[in-house]
């Protein structure tokens, strides 16, 4: 009740959120007690617990259209590196269509400031961590107003759409038109923010899942993991980004 109260006094007053950046560049907030991505880098997190724990890139491979459903949409971070990941890949999908919920969106700033952050700065080859801040900043050119509801934007010449959709995340999945080829939990920890993992929560997930769609989180816990079950899901624990040692992917059987 307090944190449905609170979440839509914020999103109504359309302020930013505050995000804590520490002394290492990683971003926390304040209102959740947690840290957006995890120690090892927010790229590293993106590529290795989210894209490949979705099967992606394979998995957009030879389609027209492929959709994604993220839970969290915060710094975007998952949301660029996908995008970098498509345009990276000459056996891309025609297009890419990428769906998030946000109760607290933050600022322009912090969206740019995050790609900037994601690492690794011993890598500074890697092809998609730099074409981060170029995509934040397209990002950030857009991002304004963010009253709460639906926005939608294009880039890359229309093929890859972003669908925001503002406010607590179980009345916008009911809004949401999306039908997922993909899904990432990214909703802090389950301990600290149980909403976003709740059975109802992913009870509308599933419904916005085709058959057949991947899901990929980092938590593994058991009640998570027993909510997945029931809805349908084929569930496995995986290696995970140090310093987690598992990881969860899992398939929503046909
Ligand atoms: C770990 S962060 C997401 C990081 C993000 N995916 C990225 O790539 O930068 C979790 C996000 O979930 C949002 N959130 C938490 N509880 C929510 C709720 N009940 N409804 C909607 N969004 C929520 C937070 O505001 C936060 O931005």
């Amino acid at each position: 009740m307090g944190q449905d109260q609170d979440t839509l006094s914020v999103v109504a007053l359309c302020q930013s959120e505050r995000v804590l950046w520490m002394p290492d560049g990683s971003p926390h907030s304040p209102r959740f007690k947690d840290r957006y991505r995890s120690r090892s880098g927010g790229l590293a997190q993106a590529m290795t617990v989210f894209l490949a724990g979705a099967g992606l890139p394979v998995g957009w491979r030879g389609r027209n259209r492929f959709s994604v459903l993220e839970t969290g949409f915060g710094l975007g971070l998952n949301f660029l590196c996908t995008w970098a990941a498509w345009e990276a890949d000459p056996q891309r999908c025609e297009r890419l269509q990428f769906a998030s919920v946000e109760a607290f969106p933050v600022s322009a700033a912090d969206l740019v400031r995050s790609a900037r952050n994601a690492g690794p700065e011993d890598q500074p080859e890697c092809s998609i961590a730099l074409r981060l801040p170029v995509l934040a900043e397209q990002l950030a050119q857009v991002w304004q107003g963010l009253s709460p509801g639906i926005h939608q934007w294009r880039f890359a010449g229309g093929r890859v759409q972003l669908t925001l959709a503002v406010g607590e995340v179980q009345a916008t999945l009911q809004d949401l038109d999306c039908q997922a080829d993909a899904v990432y939990l990214d909703g802090f920890s389950p301990a600290l923010n149980p909403q976003m993992w709740s059975a109802q929560t992913l009870h509308l997930v599933a419904q916005h899942c085709r058959p057949g769609a991947t899901l990929a989180t980092y938590t593994v816990a058991r009640s998570v993991r027993e909510r997945l079950r029931q809805l349908g899901f084929s569930v496995e624990k995986c290696p995970g980004l140090p310093p987690k040692r598992d990881r969860l992917q899992a398939v929503l059987r046909p």
